[in-house]
């Protein structure tokens, strides 16, 4: 099968396209996806690069790179019961051995759920990996509620734009951050307020939010600092970034107004993705890509990812729509 691997690590240019690649045989437990389309995500070129202190020690060459996929089921394992071959499904492949980037893909089944009805394999493909992080921070480790009030840092990427739409779909007041150009963006997605944060002082929502999603690139431990402040007492501050810990003054403002703080890594749940799946056929929620890119300009998607100011979703496709089973 054609499939992107990388054999060293390094930029870009590592990325090879290949065709001879063996097709994954799927294990009892998982499913083999004959994969439409890979959504393209910073972890990717993370890894690319050799990992953080957090995944390194995951990682193995050679590697095929690419952890959210869209496709049809082609085979199942002989313990898989909720899928048969020909559905279409959306999920999170196994992190990091058998990535997406690939014709076809083994996964555990239960990292997968059936795709939604109401959108393309492109936009499908957007949805894992950041929505089950939107999802994760929100709701398991945010435990947010309706009514409460929410900072989403980072409003307008892949997590954020989801996460923007997941809370309110959960009866939250929600609160973004983005640069001027995503504003109405936000607004568009449903943000009751939009905060430009180059030039907007968080200090205006002083002790407001029952919980801060910080969804931004940003590692900044500075800024973190700054934006516990706008927490109510007794509040939460939730980061999706695993692999930069809070830093001992954040912790101590963090304990000052008896809040916690947590690190929050996605749970690849089939059930979040088919609740995920519900919302967007109810047209509560939309799927935002920003460009698809085909298998062979992998390198230019990673490049773009690297600017760190993707709106939504880049989205690689590796079959056309048309190309049913
Ligand atoms: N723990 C996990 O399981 C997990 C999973 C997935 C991702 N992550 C992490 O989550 C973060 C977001 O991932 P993603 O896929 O959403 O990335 P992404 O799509 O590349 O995010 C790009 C967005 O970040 C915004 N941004 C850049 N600098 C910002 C700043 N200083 N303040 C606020 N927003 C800023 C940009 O908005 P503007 O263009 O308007 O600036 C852009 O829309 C990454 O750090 C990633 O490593 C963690």
């Amino acid at each position: 099968m054609k499939a992107v691997r990388i054999h060293a690590f390094g930029g870009p240019e590592v990325l090879q396209v290949e065709e001879n690649v063996a097709r994954p045989v799927p294990a009892a437990d998982e499913i083999l996806v004959k994969v439409y389309a890979s959504g393209v995500n910073p972890a990717d070129w993370v890894v690319r690069e050799g990992g953080n202190d957090v995944l390194r020690p995951y990682l193995t060459l050679p590697m095929i790179l690419g952890w959210d996929a869209a496709g049809i089921v082609e085979e199942v394992g002989s313990a898989v019961t909720e899928f048969q071959k020909g559905d279409a499904v959306y999920g999170e492949p196994s992190f990091p051995s058998a990535g997406s980037y690939a014709e076809y893909c083994a996964a555990k089944a239960n990292q997968f759920a059936h795709k939604p009805k109401s959108i393309s394999f492109n936009e499908a493909a957007g949805v894992p990996l950041a929505g089950l992080t939107a999802w994760t921070a929100l709701f398991e480790d945010g435990q947010l509620q309706a009514g409460q009030r929410v900072l989403i840092q980072g409003a307008a990427g892949g997590v954020g734009s989801l996460a923007v739409q997941f809370a309110k779909a959960k009866g939250a007041y929600v609160i973004g951050t983005a640069s001027a150009s995503n504003l109405e963006y936000l607004r568009q997605l449903g943000a009751d307020e939009a905060l430009d944060y180059r030039n907007q002082q968080m200090t205006e929502l002083a002790q407001s939010v029952d919980m801060v999603l910080e969804a931004s690139p940003l590692r900044d431990n500075a800024e973190r600092l700054r934006t516990v402040a706008v927490l109510k007492e007794g509040g939460i501050f939730v980061s999706v970034n695993l692999d930069f810990p809070f830093n001992e003054a954040v912790q101590a403002a963090l304990a000052a107004k008896h809040a916690t703080g947590k690190l929050s890594n996605n749970q690849p749940r089939q059930e979040w993705l088919t609740e995920m799946a519900q919302l967007i056929d109810a047209g509560q929620v939309q799927v935002v890509v920003s460009r698809v890119y085909p298998l062979e300009q992998v390198a230019d998607a990673h490049r773009e990812s690297e600017t760190r100011h993707v709106r939504g979703k880049l989205i690689l496709e590796i079959r056309k729509e048309a190309e049913q089973a």
